[in-house]
């Protein structure tokens, strides 16, 4: 079964042809490798992997533009509730389930307070797209427990993982959470959006690949992956 999967700059993503427009964090409008508007994105869901400005990003106003129904981890999805926005509200190791799939929130090494000053903790996204199970890594930083979420059942197709430093892990220490993972493909995100998180993209894919980990796809912001 076909899907699409479609970078949009930094840690956002649009997932289509599966029977829903899925976007993840949808970081947009002051994005500035942003390849496309929050005012011309289709979404019937919005999955959250926290609440950080570059992440959160334009969810409440493409949400109560589309209607679209966003998870997120619960202390977060309760803020976004008051906007009026239909929410599903998860805490790490929960699944919401939908007619074209399910998303499970997985832990992440990481910090957040929303713009709003909501404290929560962030996630990973564990996803199943039409059949075909994605991993957003969110960000994080290189944890050895990272090994769990392939291993209990769910053969990962794809994984999304930050490469950037300096609020992630960086490109090096992503050599080994690939091999943690151990999915089939990968798509490096959380690079160049920023001088702070420039780096290397082209010379992370040749390490995992001489490593033998993965087959890595360096996309550009607005580029689409179709998974078979
Ligand atoms: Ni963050
Ligand atoms: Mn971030």
């Amino acid at each position: 079964m076909a899907a699409s999967v479609r970078w949009l700059g930094h840690s956002a993503f649009h997932l289509s042809g599966g029977g829903a427009d899925v976007l993840i964090d949808p970081f947009l409008n002051h994005n500035p490798k942003a390849a496309a508007q929050p005012d011309e994105v289709p979404a019937d869901v919005i999955l959250l992997t926290h609440g950080h400005g570059d992440h959160l990003g334009d969810t409440v106003d493409i949400a109560t533009r589309t209607g679209a129904t966003v998870v997120a981890i619960v202390e977060l999805a309760t803020e976004i509730a008051t906007s009026g926005v239909d929410v599903r509200d998860p805490n790490l190791g929960g699944t919401v389930q939908f007619d074209w799939g399910w998303v499970k929130l997985v832990p992440a090494w990481h910090t957040a307070v929303s713009p709003a000053g909501t404290a929560h903790t962030p996630a990973g996204l564990l996803i199943n797209y039409n059949g075909h199970v994605i991993y957003h890594l969110g960000d994080t930083a290189l944890f050895s427990d990272l090994q769990l979420i392939g291993r209990r059942g769910d053969k990962i197709d794809l994984a999304l993982v930050p490469i950037g430093g300096h609020y992630t892990m960086d490109r090096y220490d992503a050599v080994t959470a690939v091999e943690f993972v151990n999915p089939a493909q990968v798509i490096p995100i959380h690079y160049d959006t920023f001088p702070l998180v420039e780096t290397d993209a082209e010379a992370f894919k040749q390490d995992v690949e001489n490593a033998g980990f993965s087959q890595v796809y360096v996309l550009n912001p607005g580029d689409t992956h179709e998974l078979k």
